[in-house]
């Protein structure tokens, strides 16, 4: 069931009260402050698998976000980086990551978050097919940033609406990937990792998707592409992407997808030159030559004549 709307919700970039994220925020804030209070005494970080850490403070934040979620939307489902699978057959489904960025937690790097985004899955969702994702609240505790969406309604950081970036070409582009912490050596991603730092004006590794995604969806990068992520790390991003005016897809231009394990993301203006490259690097063909420091710089100025 959905909330009643109330007065005192603030309003989104529409100008139409927010149904989920008031509520959402709150509890996003609550389990940032608590992730806050861990970083500041330092914590003992444990091994999930043979890499793979975790701390106390994912649990005791995924803990404190399932109950937070039961009271304030009884009906809803929520499906947990941490084990957390309640009400899985509900209409609406929360995707929680609860401490995004384990490992520079864990390492007193400061660049982490809460992600939470919610799936509407209408009756007759087949198991294994995407509902829609409707309301996104991702949570920076370091920088006090809160970054909210819902479908239709804008993107909003710190209640100040967002937009992706502007700039039209890879070339002069600031992007950022992952690499996961399982399977390392499986990854391919260090080859797609030195062609776009070779193409761009550099590729950050910052640790957090959640905030990767974020940060495009703001501007502050114009592209974040990934394997293998799970639906907790994107689901509240890729909405903020898609809703400050971004494209969200998988590495061949399709739609995006929760469990396909595929993800890139863009201010779109670069999106086609993402996807080539993609391409020609899955086909294993020889890559366009890199233009030199001189056909950059004419490239540049013939832009700003057909601009100007
Ligand atoms: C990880 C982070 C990281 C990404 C990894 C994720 P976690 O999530 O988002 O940036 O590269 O693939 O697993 O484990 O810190 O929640
Ligand atoms: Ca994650
Ligand atoms: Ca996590």
């Amino acid at each position: 069931m959905t909330p009643a709307l109330s007065p005192a919700q603030p309003p989104s970039e529409t100008g139409q009260a927010l149904v989920w994220v008031p509520k959402a925020s709150a509890i996003a804030r609550e389990a940032g402050a608590c992730l806050r209070e861990f970083f500041s005494q330092g914590v003992v970080t444990e091994y999930k698998g043979d890499v793979d850490l975790v701390t106390i403070a994912d649990r005791t934040s995924e803990k404190l976000i399932r109950e937070r979620l039961a009271e304030a939307f009884p009906d809803h489902g929520v499906y947990g980086e941490e084990g957390t699978r309640d009400r899985m057959e509900g209409e609406y489904r929360w995707y929680v990551d609860p401490l995004d960025g384990t490992t520079n937690f864990a390492h007193n790097f400061p660049q982490f978050c809460v992600s939470m985004g919610l799936e509407h899955r209408p009756p007759g969702t087949a198991s294994d097919k995407d509902g829609v994702l409707v309301a996104a609240v991702i949570y920076d505790p370091m920088r006090d940033e809160l970054y909210t969406a819902e479908r239709g309604r804008g993107a909003s950081l710190n209640g100040r609406p967002i937009h992706v970036s502007r700039i039209p070409v890879l070339a002069e582009s600031l992007i950022s990937t992952g690499f996961p912490s399982r399977k390392r050596h499986d990854s391919p991603n260090v080859h797609f990792y030195q062609e776009f730092t070779l193409r761009s004006h550099g590729v950050r590794r910052a640790g957090s998707a959640a905030l990767d995604l974020a940060f495009v969806a703001s501007g502050r990068l114009e592209a974040f592409w990934e394997f293998n992520l799970n639906p907790w790390d994107t689901a509240a991003g890729i909405l903020l992407v898609e809703e400050a005016g971004g494209r969200v897809g998988d590495f061949s231009g399709g739609p995006f997808q929760l469990n396909s394990k595929e993800v890139l993301v863009s201010n779109g203006l670069i999106h086609e030159e993402l996807v080539v490259l993609f391409k020609d690097m899955f086909a294993g063909r020889d890559l366009s030559p890199i233009p030199t420091p001189q056909e950059f710089a004419q490239r540049r100025a013939e832009r700003a004549a057909t601009a100007g």
